[in-house]
């Protein structure tokens, strides 16, 4: 099944709530909620406080996506905040096993997240464990980039992966997805579409979610 989680990072923040709300009638399944402390990107967007008003205006599933450094320090507090999914990079983490089972241990969802020049093989020790693997399709710190087309195939490796290993985490793709490139992600194997400047960069963030969610069902059709 194909949802969208259009990201808050391209949303106008003085009116977030009515944002996320117009997103939601728009066919959002999950809000994905970009996090990032300007140490493991070079950027700084938001913190718990923000997660906590989020959790006040929508009962869509909060996709919290950790672009920091130490992640464990601060998973606790966005469970705490209204987290219902929590995904870290593998390439921040030295113990993934560790802070997987962290994210377990807070009722949340456990994501991994690889950029670009990180491959699937990375992942294989732990793809038992995770509910769900995000491929980022830019690399991250900024919304609005150009997707870069060779992610795709990892994709495709991972549905492989979990077919032959009979395994049931999601794929999440975030980064560049829009009208232009929804059908090659959801061609290749994403499930869970991140979505931010589609959505939220100009016109009608309802309008927007469901063109896109009409594009990737139509893609998925094809598929079959
Ligand atoms: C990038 C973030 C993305 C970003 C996607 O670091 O992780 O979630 O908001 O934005 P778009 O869809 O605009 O590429
Ligand atoms: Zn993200």
């Amino acid at each position: 099944m194909i949802e969208l989680a259009p990201s808050i990072l391209s949303a106008d923040f003085s009116r977030l709530g009515e944002q996320v709300r117009a997103a939601g009638e728009g066919g959002a399944a999950v809000i994905h909620v970009d996090i990032m402390d300007g140490h493991f990107v070079p950027n700084l967007t938001i913190g718990p406080p923000v997660v906590k008003s989020l959790r006040k205006v929508t009962e869509l599933p909060l996709d919290c996506h950790l672009m920091i450094e130490n992640p464990d320090e601060f998973i606790p507090v966005f469970a705490e905040m209204g987290a219902n999914w929590i995904s870290v990079h593998q390439e921040a983490v030295c113990h993934l096993n560790r802070t997987l089972h962290l994210i377990k241990s807070h009722d949340c969802l456990a994501g991994v997240v690889i950029n670009p020049a990180t491959p699937v093989d990375t992942l294989s020790e732990v793809l038992d464990i995770v509910d769900y693997v995000l491929v980022m399709s830019v690399n991250p710190g900024f919304g609005a980039q150009k997707f870069i087309l060779s992610t795709l195939h990892k994709m495709r490796q991972l549905a492989e992966i979990r077919h032959r290993r009979e395994l049931n985490f999601r794929i999440e793709v975030d980064g560049g997805v829009a009208l232009d490139t929804v059908g090659d992600v959801v061609r290749a194997g994403a499930e869970i579409l991140v979505a931010g400047n589609a959505v939220f960069g100009k016109g009608d963030p309802k309008k927007n979610a469901e063109e896109l969610l009409k594009a990737a069902t139509e893609a998925a059709l094809q598929k079959v």
